[in-house]
């Protein structure tokens, strides 16, 4: 955590955008050579009629239909531009804006040894009754485990719990290892120095393309004061 921004402390440069328009999701048109190309720049030109329609009726249009991805705000002063569907780097790169709170979810793993994964896609679903989602890679060691069923603990990790982290997204083995932690009222490892641990008890799982969805009802919760450890554009910070 070296970087100072406004009030966010950020722990790697952020990357600019180097890359060429069209690898940003943003394609110039060329002239149509073909009659497969001919039918692609008549669609993306209806595209942009929509657009602009849309948003000379305020938005608020009854036959308001949902747009293509935009990486940016139509400007009618600049060249026209046809928009091509996100592909992982520029979804990668649109969703780390989103500052986030960094947690460790922990569980028994399926065969009865602790096991812990590091997760960003964690949030608040209802208070009544209190239910938490996080989602889980189906390819991640715990995930069998935890869309299986049973429970788990959503830790909050503190500002000075960086290599916590980094130590629970690394496929080590040993990933308790040199990690304080006390167990739970059903043996799920809660975290030392965790701002929070939330306890859970499967709620439900649901299909989220390559992840799984899990529902969490929350039974037990345990709060402390400190600094919440934050992940903003793929680095660690910290609020100044
Ligand atoms: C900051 C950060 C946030 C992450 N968030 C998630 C997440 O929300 N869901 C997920 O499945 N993996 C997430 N990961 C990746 C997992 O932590 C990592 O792939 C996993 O621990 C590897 O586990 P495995 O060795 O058991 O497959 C995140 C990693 C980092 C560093």
């Amino acid at each position: 955590m070296r970087e100072f921004r406004g009030n966010f402390r950020i722990g790697r440069p952020v990357f600019a955008s180097a890359e060429p328009a069209a690898e940003r999701g943003i394609l110039k048109t060329a002239a149509p050579n073909s009659r497969q190309a001919q039918r692609r720049e008549s669609a993306l030109s209806s595209c942009s009629t929509m657009i602009d329609q849309s948003s000379a009726s305020g938005g608020n249009d009854r036959n308001f239909r949902k747009l293509p991805h935009r990486t940016e705000p139509m400007d009618a002063s600049r060249p026209r531009e046809s928009v091509m569907p996100v592909g992982p780097q520029e979804f990668r790169a649109a969703l780390g804006h989103f500052a986030s709170g960094v947690c460790v979810v922990t569980a028994k793993g399926g065969d009865g040894h602790l096991a812990g994964i590091t997760v960003t896609a964690f949030c608040s679903v209802s208070l009544d009754p209190p239910l938490v989602l996080i989602s889980i890679d189906k390819r991640a060691r715990l995930h069998d485990a935890l869309a299986g069923g049973g429970r788990f603990a959503v830790n909050i990790l503190s500002a000075d719990q960086e290599v916590i982290s980094r130590q629970f997204a690394s496929s080590r083995h040993d990933q308790f290892a040199g990690v304080g932690y006390t167990t739970g009222p059903d043996g799920t490892p809660w975290l030392e120095d965790a701002l929070a641990v939330i306890e859970c008890r499967h709620a439900g799982h649901y299909p989220g393309g390559d992840h799984t969805i899990i529902l969490g009802q929350v039974e037990t919760t345990r709060i402390r004061e400190a600094k919440p450890l934050m992940y903003f554009r793929g680095g660690y910070g910290q609020l100044a």
